[in-house]
């Protein structure tokens, strides 16, 4: 079989720390997937194993060639309050929110597992933005469990654990028709 290219985009919010487990998951699944952290994220890649993954931050520069092949499916694990309020708006100031803005553009397979407490989500851009992607064919994972047909914010100080017991397979069998 041979490999179809995942971008993996990272936001800055605690399940970036799985973004190693990510790398690991998607190659085991037959995907060749590339990193694309946001800013935010990349505290949270300092420290993590990530199997030599390609990182790709920032925009290249015009005589630059391109960096990555392109996409087949899209990840976007973690996706924050900023980065999908963003991304729904078509905003493409960093490079992270131009590959995610151009996937939607292209229809792009793409799965997003938005990271958002309760106060952040209690905003009514964040209903609007999740509204837009879902029309648009974004397929939304719930962190928690892995549903895509309802999403529950977090609760206070809970990141760091749901992060833990999240599973990488939610994103990834959701994405299996398009490696077809
Ligand atoms: C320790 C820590 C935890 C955070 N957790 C979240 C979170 O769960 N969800 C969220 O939307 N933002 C969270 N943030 C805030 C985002 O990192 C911040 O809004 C940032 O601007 C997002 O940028 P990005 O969307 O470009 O990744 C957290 C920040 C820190 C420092």
């Amino acid at each position: 079989m041979t490999s179809k290219t995942l971008y993996i985009v990272v936001c800055g919010a605690p399940l970036a720390s799985r973004a190693g487990d990510g790398v690991r998951a998607a190659r085991a699944a037959g995907w060749d997937p590339y990193l694309i952290p946001t800013d935010a994220a990349l505290p949270w890649l300092a420290d993590q194993d990530l199997d030599d993954a390609s990182v790709i931050t920032g925009n290249r520069t015009p005589d630059q060639p391109r960096r990555t092949p392109p996409a087949d499916a899209v990840a976007v694990v973690p996706a924050t309050f900023n980065t999908l309020n963003a991304w729904a708006n078509g905003n493409a100031h960093s490079y992270a929110l131009t590959t995610l803005c151009t996937a939607l553009g292209a229809r792009t397979p793409t799965v997003a597992v938005p990271f958002a407490k309760k106060d952040l989500a209690g905003h009514p851009a964040w209903l609007a933005s999740l509204a837009v992607l879902r029309y648009a064919g974004i397929q939304v994972v719930d962190p928690h469990d892995g549903s895509a047909s309802s999403l529950r914010p977090l609760d206070s100080g809970t990141g760091d654990r749901v992060a833990m017991d999240f599973t990488w397979g939610w994103v990834l069998d959701r994405l299996g028709d398009s490696r077809i």
